[in-house]
């Protein structure tokens, strides 16, 4: 197969979806791997390396386009690139359909083979290509946050580790998936007093049994919550209800019961936000400032880091690219239902309901269009 690997053109993005390593597997089991020059530069990668693993540079994003089979890309294709696109060219990169009608009006319209990483399911409901972005933003939001109770930047001025003869700082981790567990373990290393709430009990047995000691478990609920936030000096917003708007665990009066330079880190805000203050925000400008509580709502975290986050975003999507190559994209859809759920849009029709739901538009089942 002809594989193009376009550079990501939406701002701040500086990742992308090949590595050389990834180049290197296309080209051993023959097929051609066409990269735009400098694709791989933000995340330090540069054309030499792909050439040396057997991948071929073009010039423009066009060519690449123009080329190429199966285009991989990490980001959804953005405006300029909508006419690049042609029918049943397989596009296999992070969609995120229902937050985009146009975007989805786009895709109908030409007709190309639109495999989503987030909607790529596993039996027990866990998505494989969402996850290991989650690892790297519960991970950083400590580490931002960390950096944000600095003084200078309007922070309490608490060093979460403490010092001998010094208290820790408090970290409550709001949500224990991916994003709180990470976060958690992080704060943890780092030597905070760390609390992380859940409304699912058998998870937080689990992280009561995997949890270093300077982690408590609690049930989560707004008595507790309010109760806690009086004393804690960094919070994090981790908790997802699938398929809806975060709930917004923290309200706008609650900021006054918190003690001033308090931070609030809302990873969930990509999904609404967890507190009634978030907005997103950018790396450009992260945080900002009510009631004297700093909150930083980046809604891409995992743009800041993209050396880490494109090999992490690689190490999940190559097996799966792999198969697409391999066998094409309907036998390797037929074999493997959880790539077959990446499916949504395929040559004008929309075969996810989630997407056809969001915007009143006709739904066909995955399976006519596989076989
Ligand atoms: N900002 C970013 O850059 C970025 C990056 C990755 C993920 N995210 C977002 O982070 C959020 C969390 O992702 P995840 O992968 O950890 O999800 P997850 O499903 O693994 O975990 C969510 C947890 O929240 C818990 N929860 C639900 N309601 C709760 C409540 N009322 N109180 C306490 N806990 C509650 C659930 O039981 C679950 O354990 C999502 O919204 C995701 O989209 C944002």
């Amino acid at each position: 197969m002809i594989i193009g690997v376009p550079k990501e053109i939406k701002t701040n993005e500086n990742r992308v979806a090949l590595t050389p390593a990834g180049a290197l597997e296309f080209s051993k089991r023959k097929h051609t791997v066409y990269v735009q020059s400098t694709a791989g530069e933000g995340s330090g990668f540069d054309d030499d390396e792909y050439e040396a693993a057997g991948a071929k540079i073009m010039s423009t994003i066009e060519e690449v386009y123009a080329v190429a089979e199966m285009i991989i890309k990490v980001k959804e294709p953005i405006e300029q690139e909508w006419p690049l696109i042609k029918p049943d060219q397989l596009l296999f990169t992070y969609f995120h359909f229902a937050s985009y009608e146009p975007l989805t009006e786009a895709m109908i319209k030409s007709k190309a083979i639109c495999l989503a990483y987030e909607t790529v399911e596993l039996s027990d409901g866990s998505l494989p290509l969402l996850i290991p972005m989650s690892e790297v933003a519960g991970r950083m939001a400590i580490q931002e946050g960390a950096k944000y109770l600095e003084k200078p930047v309007k922070g309490r001025g608490v060093l979460l580790g403490g010092v001998p003869g010094v208290a820790p700082g408090k970290v409550l981790v709001l949500g224990g998936g991916i994003v709180g567990t990470q976060a958690a373990k992080m704060a943890a290393g780092l030597g905070a007093e760390v609390s992380i709430l859940d409304i699912n009990l058998p998870r937080l047995r689990y992280l009561s049994e995997v949890m270093p000691p300077n982690v408590n478990t609690i049930f989560s609920n707004e008595y507790t919550i309010r109760k806690m936030i009086r004393d804690h000096d960094l919070v994090i917003g981790a908790v997802l209800i699938p398929g809806t708007k975060a709930p917004k665990l923290i309200t706008a009066d609650m900021l006054q019961t918190m003690r001033p330079g308090t931070v609030l880190v809302d990873v969930a805000v990509d999904q609404g936000g967890c507190f009634e203050t978030t907005h997103p925000t950018t790396h450009d400008n992260p945080t900002y400032i009510i009631d004297h509580v700093v909150h930083y709502c980046v809604a891409n975290m995992p743009g800041a880091v993209p050396a880490t986050s494109t090999l992490a975003l690689t190490n999940a999507t190559l097996p799966y690219a792999l198969q697409l190559a391999n066998k094409g994209w309907k036998q390797a859809c037929q074999d493997n239902l959880p790539l077959r759920k990446g499916l949504n849009v395929v040559s004008g029709k929309v075969v996810y309901q989630g997407v056809a739901d969001a915007f009143n538009l006709d739904y066909t089942n995955v399976e006519d269009v596989i076989v």
